[in-house]
């Protein structure tokens, strides 16, 4: 029987290369309800992984084999994009790209592959996503570390953003010129775990390691946890030297794991307060301490996380390219003449997100070391997500960053610019894109092919 065979059959075990006996976890895509803002409202139709919001919290093993048949109960088709992994390309869940779509009312799809890389990604459709994330689909991908930091605890938060009327539903005007043409769909609602929460419990002396994740279609965040001084351990999964800048800025798609010492009194409440749209700061939820006396007097400084083996580029013998993004209102907007809904370019070239198939922007020697400038000729944020690699930002604005941080996403301010830099060692075509899913289902996206 082959792997298609065993999943027709619905069985639940299948034989991967070498023999060992991968389990295939079964996550089933449908609509459903789900009280995210509670207190008397009505639930809130969602779509969702597994029948809830954010989709089951899927943890493994560094170096494990994630086998996961995906089941799409959905009227639309789908596919499952796992953000930040450095996987096959065939696995990566691009629609005509690296996959037919998932056909709606009962499509299913296989996916599996290793997993390199420890740290905290997550996963969501890459079709239609305004509205499919927009509606709840997205979950937690944790890959732990074969030898993990001593923590009390690990615990995933993932941030979305929803926008709800009166009667608690989503307003549904997903993928509206307001919101694709300016900021991206920013909603009225801020959710953590699927729900508005007033707290998190704690207890004093408690070390806690939290795994932020913006699943938010376009929303970005500043967090500031008042009287605490979480040390940021690893961004977009990839260890960084334990550090605190005062808050913690996430953009779509971005993800940030903090050590969070408990080192309030017994009984104190203190907020976390997202202030990243100065006009608009509100209180994201308070760590609220039990009376319990505390569980240690003092903490070491923050362990610093086991680095993953991404290859270093060469900076010096680097290729170099450059890529602008343009468009957007207050830019130079396509014409809608020429093209209708379309509101941003890559290189001056809008590409619509049902054509994943165009030629590729630009062309990598397999194992070559590259420098991409990455140019905001625009007036608005923009999280540049590569698939399949992992970069180091190397510079800003013209001036070396340092340390060059790891990531899959990096966050471009208003007419700015970043160089990022990688090996391209995973051969395939590969998105590069805006993670505010209304920019990227607009224009903002184009395909890098690794030959
Ligand atoms: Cu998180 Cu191209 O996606
Ligand atoms: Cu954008």
């Amino acid at each position: 029987m082959n792997r298609r065979e065993f999943l027709a059959a619905g069985a639940a075990l299948a034989a991967s290369p070498g023999f060992v006996i991968l389990k295939i976890r079964p996550l089933k895509i449908a609509a459903t309800r789900q009280a995210l803002v509670g207190a008397g409202n009505p639930a809130t139709a969602v779509w969702a992984y597994d029948g809830t919001v954010p989709g089951p919290e899927l943890r493994f093993k560094q170096g494990e084999r994630l086998a996961i048949a995906v089941e799409n109960a959905l009227g639309v088709p789908t596919t499952v994009h796992w953000h930040g992994i450095r996987l096959p390309n065939a696995m990566d869940g691009v629609p005509h790209l690296t996959q037919a779509p998932i056909a709606a009312n009962g499509g299913r799809f296989l996916y599996e592959f290793d997993l390199p890389d420890a740290g905290t990604y997550w996963y969501h459709p890459h079709l239609g996503s305004p509205e499919q994330v927009g509606r709840g689909l997205y979950g937690a991908l944790v890959v732990e570390e074969s030898d993990p930091p001593a923590v009390d605890r690990d615990v995933v938060w993932v941030l979305s953003d929803w926008r709800l009327d009166r009667q608690a539903q989503a307003v549904e005007d997903f993928g509206s010129f307001m919101d694709s043409s300016h900021a991206g769909r920013i909603g009225n609602t801020v959710t953590v775990n699927g729900a508005i929460r007033e707290s998190f419990a704690v207890r004093a002396g408690e070390r806690v390691r939290l795994r932020l994740i913006n699943a938010s279609n376009a929303r970005i965040y500043g967090l500031n946890f008042e009287g605490h001084e979480p040390w940021i351990v690893a961004l977009d999964g990839q260890p960084v030297a334990p550090h605190w800048h005062g808050r913690v800025v996430l953009g779509p798609a971005m993800r940030a794991d903090v050590v969070l010492d408990c080192s309030g009194a017994p009984g104190s409440r203190h907020r976390i307060v997202d202030d990243f749209y100065a006009r608009r700061p509100y209180r994201l939820l308070d760590i609220e301490y039990s009376n319990e006396k505390p569980l240690r007097a003092s903490f070491e400084p923050a362990p610093r996380l086991a680095p993953n083996t991404i290859p270093e580029p060469r900076l010096e013998t680097a290729e170099r390219h450059r890529i602008v993004f343009g468009g957007g209102m207050m830019g130079a907007m396509p014409s809608q003449r020429e093209h209708r809904g379309l509101f941003w370019t890559v290189n001056g070239k809008p590409v619509p997100e049902s054509d994943h198939r165009h030629a590729p922007v630009l062309t990598f020697h397999r194992n070559s070391s590259n420098i991409i400038e990455l140019v905001n000729d625009t007036s608005w944020h923009h999280p540049i997500h590569l698939h399949g690699h992992v970069f180091r930002v190397v510079s800003r604005n013209g001036k070396p960053v340092m340390p060059r941080q790891l990531s899959d996403t990096v966050l471009l301010d208003p007419d700015s610019r970043a160089e990022i830099a990688f090996v391209a060692d995973n051969p395939g075509d590969w998105m590069l894109h805006c993670h505010v899913l209304e920019h990227q289902a607009t224009g903002m996206m184009a395909v890098v092919r690794v030959a």
